[in-house]
This record gives structure tokens, sequence and C-alpha cells, in this order.
């Protein structure tokens, strides 16, 4: 098994280039069903979560091609209707076959996705949503039974207890486009991955109002015809970059991203006292002295702050001085960076669904386990800010949302190895 040993070290100084975003990607690659012509995708990651989705493309039947690095060519004929255990269990987001298969066969049977460390991952919002639809949905045997012969658009109300779903509003939007009638669906997720798939489905023929607002009109078409797409920048990983700058109080510039895409993460870093020069495609994060401000952040559904940049966010208050709390209102139990962050030093006291950060602390470099994807991008910003070596165990987590992230980081001074964890110290393993 791959580990990480990371030394904490110095400011970390350069330019560091984003890559295309995995949950815009994700549901694209599904997107490509909906159609029997080619659909040519650019700027796709090379992550493990992609080369997961590819194979369940290729089991239900598209042909996928793969000229070049981050270009995928992928030709859905001939389709089968069931997304089997053995492959959608590996990815839950593979549930986003099941609006595209409704779409395209009229039925589908897909498995229901397990759930993960970060909690419950409940999709009674897409059953709700495919209802509405005028489908017949069942579930047995852990798979959902849609039967989708008599598909016609309706009003839809999508929200559930935490707002708005985006792999629901992704799955309803890909069902809709081609189902006889208008649907009119409220409380759409507007996150930029979902923006990213509706313009490819405008792209590919479908008729959709309202892109990136909450309230979405589909019109359905009979058929939708091949495009050419170029995913959008990954707003979490740059987020994580900018936040790997902080940390080190280095010189970071991100390249490839839009300020606009991370309004309230850059709004929480201001109000942090960050110094930032933001272009036009580009977050350049300055050093500073002193300490930055404690902050007071709830995660919520875009425009919010986003979950996926929590545990980074978190990390970098256990450096500030002053007390910090981050209420996660997605994924309550979305905290298992914390005890991990403890063993290294930090002070952060969990209390319900907010964790109170005491900075700064002085972190010293432990072995920790990773345990979901952006827990373990957090254990690694925290490491940077460390005294002595941390062992990262079980970063097969990041490497399913994050391309090259020790060759990028290495690249600004950053001291970051992989190696295996039998070359780990021996006295570490035995602890
Ligand atoms: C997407 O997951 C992302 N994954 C997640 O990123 C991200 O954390 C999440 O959105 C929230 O932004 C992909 O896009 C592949 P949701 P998704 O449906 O769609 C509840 C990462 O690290 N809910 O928006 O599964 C749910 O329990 C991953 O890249 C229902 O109750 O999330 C949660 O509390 C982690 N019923 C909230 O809604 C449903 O039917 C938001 O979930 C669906 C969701």
């Amino acid at each position: 098994m791959d580990v990480f040993k990371v030394s904490g070290n110095g400011p970390l100084n350069g330019e560091i280039a984003v890559g295309g975003a995995k949950n815009a990607a994700l549901p694209i690659l599904a997107a490509t069903l909906l159609t029997e012509e080619t659909v040519t995708l650019k700027n796709v990651p090379d992550l493990s979560d992609m080369r997961f989705m590819t194979e369940i493309l290729r089991h239900v039947g598209a042909e996928t091609v793969q000229p070049e690095p981050g270009t995928w060519e992928i030709t859905a004929k001939k389709l089968t209707h069931v997304a089997p255990y053995e492959l959608v269990r590996k990815m839950r987001a593979s549930v986003c076959l099941l609006g595209p298969l409704v779409a395209r066969m009229r039925k589908a049977e897909v498995s229901i996705p397990g759930g993960c460390v970060i909690g419950p991952r409940p999709i009674d919002l897409h059953i709700k949503g495919l209802k509405k639809l005028s489908c017949e949905v069942e579930i047995s045997n852990g798979y959902v039974h849609v039967d989708a012969s008599n598909i016609k658009g309706g009003p839809i109300f999508l929200g559930g207890r935490s707002g708005s779903t985006v792999t629901g509003t992704a799955n309803i939007v890909m069902a809709a486009v081609l189902a006889p009638g208008t649907t009119r669906l409220e409380c759409a997720a507007c996150e930029p991955e979902v923006v990213d798939l509706c313009n490819l489905l405008v792209k590919m023929g479908a008729k959709i109002e309202g892109i990136g607002s909450p309230e979405l009109t589909i019109t359905g078409v009979e058929k939708l015809h091949g495009a050419e797409h170029s995913v959008i920048a990954d707003r979490i990983e740059a987020g994580t970059f900018v936040v790997a700058g902080a940390i080190t109080r280095g010189d970071v510039t991100v390249k490839g991203i839009a300020p606009s895409l991370l309004g309230a993460f850059l709004d929480k870093l201001e109000e942090a006292g960050l110094p930032m020069e933001l272009g036009e495609d580009y977050i350049r994060v300055l050093p500073y002295e002193g300490s930055l401000k404690p902050v007071d952040v709830i995660t919520l559904p875009h425009p919010g702050y986003p979950t996926d940049l929590q545990a980074q966010l978190g990390a970098l208050m256990t450096q500030t001085e002053g007390l910090s709390i981050i209420t996660e209102r997605i994924y309550p139990n979305r905290f298992m960076h914390v005890p991990e962050l403890q063993r290294m030093g930090a002070d952060i006291a969990i209390e319900g669904p907010s964790a109170i950060i005491k900075g700064a602390s002085k972190l010293s470099g432990a072995p920790v386990m990773a345990s979901d994807l952006r827990a373990s991008a957090a254990l690694i910003l925290a490491a940077f800010a460390a005294t002595g070596d941390t062992w990262i165990q079980r970063i097969y987590h990041l490497d399913r949302g994050y391309e090259r992230f020790e060759q990028k980081l290495t690249a600004i001074g950053a001291k970051i190895e992989r190696l295996k964890d039998t070359d780990m110290p021996k006295e570490l393993l035995e602890e």
C-alpha cells in the first residue's frame, strides 16, 4: 500500500496548475450515454474515479477511446440497462448512470451505492425525482429498478433536509432531457459542476433554461447528438492548493481557475486576513507575518461554503490564533480527519455538527490515517506546517480526487514522497 511521507518545511513558492473537475467529469461521462453519436471530452482528470466510470460505461456497452491523456471519445451505440453491484460499489457517483439509462433505454437497473466514511449517502431524492417523471421505481436486492416506459416531464421539488442534491440534480436533468413534455425542477443544485453538465447537454441539443439557478426548465427532445466539451477546472483542487500556500505562509499562484468559482471560500479567507491577488484565471496567495484571524463558517450547498473544502480550512485554522468554529451542515460526521489532526497536536473539540478549533497549535509529525478524499488532503496540509515527518497511510483515498498531487506540490517546494507502508520506520508500525 502506498503511503506519503511528508516533512514539515518552509514556505511553498511558485505556480501550480489546476486540472479538470472530478465532480463535473463524473456526471458528464455518464451523460455521453444519452446519444449514439460520439461525445469528445477534454480536460478529464486522470484519476481512479475516472477509470472506474469509464469501466462502467464500457460495461453498459459504450465504446471508449482515449486518443491522448485528458481526452476521451465516448460512443454509446448499443446499451444494456444494468449497472452491476460489483462496479457501482467501487464508486457511489456511478449512481449518475440512472438518469441517462432511464432516458435512453426507458428502463434501468442500477445497484444502490454504498455509504462512505463521511456518512450515509441516500438516494431518496433521486428516486423521488424519477417518480415525479412518471417512472415506476422499485428497490429490491440492492438495486433500483426503473420502468420509464411512461416517462413524461412534470413539476419536481428536489430539495431534501440538507437542501439541494448535486448528483440528484444531475440524474433528474439527464432523465428529463429526453422525456416528452416540460419539467420544472425546483431546488436544483447550482454547483459549477452541475452548470458544466447542463452546458454540455445544451451542446448536445437539450433544451434547458435557468442553468446555474435553483429553478431549471427542461423541455424534452427526441434525440441528442454528439458534441465536444472541455471539463471545467476543479475548484476543490484549487482551494486545496490555496490552503497549501496559506498554511506554509508561501507565495503560491494557483493557475487555471476563475476565482468566481470559489466565492464563499475566498470570502472566508479574506475575512481571515489572508493576502491574495485574484486574476481572471488565477489565485495568488501572498506571504504574511503574524497570525490570520479565526473564522466561523457553516458548510452549505453552492453558493454557500463548500463541504469539500471544510477539512482543508480546518487544517489552516489549527495554525490560526483564537477560536474557529466550523459547522458541517451537509455531512454531519465529516470530521474523520479531526482525531488524526489531534494526533499531530491540534486542539479541536467536536460539538455536534461543529468543530471548535483552538489555534495556534504546534503540530508535530506522526503516523496518521487518511479516511476520505478531502480528509487526506487536510492531513497533508497540516503536515506541511508540522515539525518532523508525517506518514499518511491509505492515500488511495487521495488518488481518487487529486491528479499527480505529490508531483504538483513537490514542484513548488513541498517535501512529499510516495513510498510503501513497508518503508515506514518499524517503531511507527508497532504503534
Ligand atoms: C456530490 O455528492 C459530490 N460528489 C461530493 O463530493 C460533495 O461533497 C457533495 O456533492 C456535496 O457538495 C460528486 O459530485 C461525485 P448530495 P452527492 O446529493 O451528489 C443528502 C468529494 O469529496 N441527500 O449533494 O452525493 C445527502 O445525504 C465528494 O469530491 C439526501 O438526503 O451529494 C447530503 O446530506 C464527497 N437524499 C446532502 O443531501 C438524496 O437523495 C447533499 O448530498 C441525496 C442527497
